[in-house]
């Protein structure tokens, strides 16, 4: 048998399997180095993982009833999904968005929505996790600017802001800017949140996008990792120490509903990253060397064909994660192979997280999976042939230049196509689909985003322009623009806040004076450009 990975797979595994296997050096205690069995010594059996649902559709007060929907349901974290003109840094009211506006995600445009956006939730007692990536500083601050009028200092700012722009290259596709200044971009928000919001997780290092484009476990991770390894050497190369920003890493993967190998990728990953953490980079502080993850079940193995039964994929997916060491998880809705989730469906796949915390015995121990014959030596297997890939991607000069390459994507799409073969010839089996299916299935009605939302987000951005100081607003771009042509040199204009260099400076006062969201992007196209791959169509 092979695995998802294409690793072998034996019928059983014996002591034979862990001939030579040290606990001592491949395990170590939970929450000790190399991290294998968590990175906490308590694990679940001190504090639970956080069950962070990705939610977010339509106009701010929508999504902000959604918040409090869940909050009263019991999740513990926000994790605001923006809709693409959003993501890719444009308003409502540019022609590129009509479209889309409001439709996989809220649509900010500006702090007044942000401040819409999170009425009523106290922003010093939440952790919120925010998907975006090219526009993260702005959308971070934005966050800042609204908890500073709520009366909440930045320095009690919990969350994530997804900020991995190389994935976006990779598999998820909404960059903005070229690698080099986005890479900047990523530095400064480092070193911004080192001194500014310090409880912040600056980046969520992500393998969830390219295993949702097809790739293995082995692929997931590795190139995760490689991409890991080319922010913290941007980083450093700005001048930061990397225990000064490493500590607040953090990463994002998919659970699928191949358990076994499952744990053994997360297990795998911590151990790989620790040892890059400490040998390569140097690093000292244990907080350092920590792979701490979130993780979303497998959104493309959802089937829209008996919707239902995705119900008990998520939970085998959610069961895989837990076993795994999740620190925050997202459980999938049954409907959302068909369209974005109704309350009903959104609720039990919170549902599903609060069945294993509170009714299974998951959370009495930590990593029970520890010794085992099959998990091991799966996790030593996984371990070994992530190594070699991201060896390989190194030898390229590093994720950017292997990305310049197409070599990640190509590598995606190969084992996508592998996976899509298999359905197709039925020897990989998807119940309902390929095997198992009920013809004359009932209606399902999904639920739907009223198409009028683009013009209500243009007659709200028509008023914000009228209102507003736009002599201020035009000062504040220039300062912006100024910066971002001076590649780390000491700001242009003499108003721009202490900030050695530093973007998020006059970003912030930019998004102070409610410049939008498309307008400061605009402002950093107009120095930057834009990217555009070779391979792009
Ligand atoms: N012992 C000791 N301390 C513990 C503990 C234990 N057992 N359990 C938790 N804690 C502490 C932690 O140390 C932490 O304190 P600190 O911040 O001072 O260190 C605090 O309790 C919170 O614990 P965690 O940090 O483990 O949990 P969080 O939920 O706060 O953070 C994270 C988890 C993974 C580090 C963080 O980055 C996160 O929340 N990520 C979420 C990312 C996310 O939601 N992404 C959604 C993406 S959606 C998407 O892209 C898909 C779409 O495109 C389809």
């Amino acid at each position: 048998m092979r695995s998802e990975s294409g690793l072998p797979i034996e019928r059983v595994y014996g002591p034979e399997a862990l001939e030579g296997f040290d606990p001592a050096e491949r395990l170590g205690e939970p929450g000790a180095f190399p991290f294998t069995r968590g990175v906490y010594p308590t694990m679940y059996t001190q504090r639970p993982w956080t069950m962070r649902q990705y939610a977010g559709f339509g106009t701010a007060a929508e999504s902000n009833r959604r918040y409090h929907q869940l909050i009263e349901a019991g999740t513990a974290g926000l994790s605001v999904a923006f809709d693409l003109p959003t993501q890719m840094g444009y308003d409502s009211d540019a022609e590129i968005a009509r479209s889309e506006v409001g439709k996989v995600g809220v649509a900010i445009d500006s702090i007044e929505d942000m401040r819409v956006l999170f009425d009523g939730i106290p922003l010093g007692e939440v952790s919120t996790s925010m998907t975006i990536n090219a526009p993260a500083a702005v959308l971070l601050l934005l966050y800042q600017l609204v908890a500073e009028e709520q009366g909440v200092p930045a320095e009690r700012l919990t969350g994530t802001i997804q900020n991995d722009i190389l994935k976006e290259y990779i598999a998820r596709g909404t960059y903005i800017f070229p690698p080099k200044p986005s890479l900047r971009l990523v530095a400064d928000t480092f070193r911004y949140c080192k001194d500014e919001i310090p409880k912040w997780n600056t980046i969520s290092i992500s393998g969830y996008h390219m295993a949702e484009a097809g790739a293995t476990p082995v692929q997931e991770i590795a190139f995760t990792l490689a991409n890991a390894k080319e922010y913290v050497r941007a980083a450093v190369e700005s001048g930061l120490d990397v225990d000064a920003f490493a500590p607040r890493l953090s990463f994002f993967f998919v659970a699928r509903t191949t358990l076994l190998e499952e744990v053994a990728k997360f297990r795998a990953a911590r151990r790989i990253w620790a040892n890059i953490m400490r040998d390569e980079f140097g690093a000292k502080n244990p907080k350092s060397q920590m792979l701490r993850f979130h993780t979303q079940t497998a959104g493309v193995q959802l089937t829209a064909q008996q919707p239902e039964v995705n119900l008990v994929r998520v939970a085998i997916q959610a069961l895989g994660a837990v076993l795994g060491g999740t620190q925050s998880l997202h459980t999938n809705s049954y409907d959302e192979a068909i369209a974005l989730p109704t309350e009903k469906a959104a609720r039990l796949a919170l549902r599903t997280q609060q069945v294993i915390a509170h009714e299974s015995d998951l959370t009495r121990t930590v990593d029970p999976f520890a010794g085992s014959y099959a998990v091991e030596s799966m996790t030593e297997e996984i371990e070994e042939a992530a190594r070699a890939l991201i060896d390989q991607v190194e030898e390229m000069g590093g994720a950017v230049n292997a990305i310049e390459k197409s070599f990640q994507k190509a590598e995606i799409e190969r084992s996508a196509y592998r996976t899509a073969l298999e359905i197709d010839g039925g020897e990989r089996v998807v119940v309902g689909v390929n095997r198992f299916r009920t013809d004359g299935e009932e209606p399902y009605e999904p639920l739907r985003v009223d198409p009028a939302i683009g013009e209500a987000q243009a007659e709200r951005l028509a008023r914000l322009r009228a209102e507003r100081d736009n002599d201020e607003v035009r000062r504040r771009l220039d300062d912006l623009r100024h910066l971002a042509e001076k590649e780390g040199e000491q700001a242009a204009s003499g108003d721009v806040s202490a900030g050695d260099g530093n973007l998020l400076y006059p970003l912030k006062e930019a998004l102070r004076a409610r410049a939008t969201v498309g307008e400061v992007c605009d402002a950093l196209r107009d120095v930057w450009g834009v990217y555009a791959p070779a391979d792009a169509y």
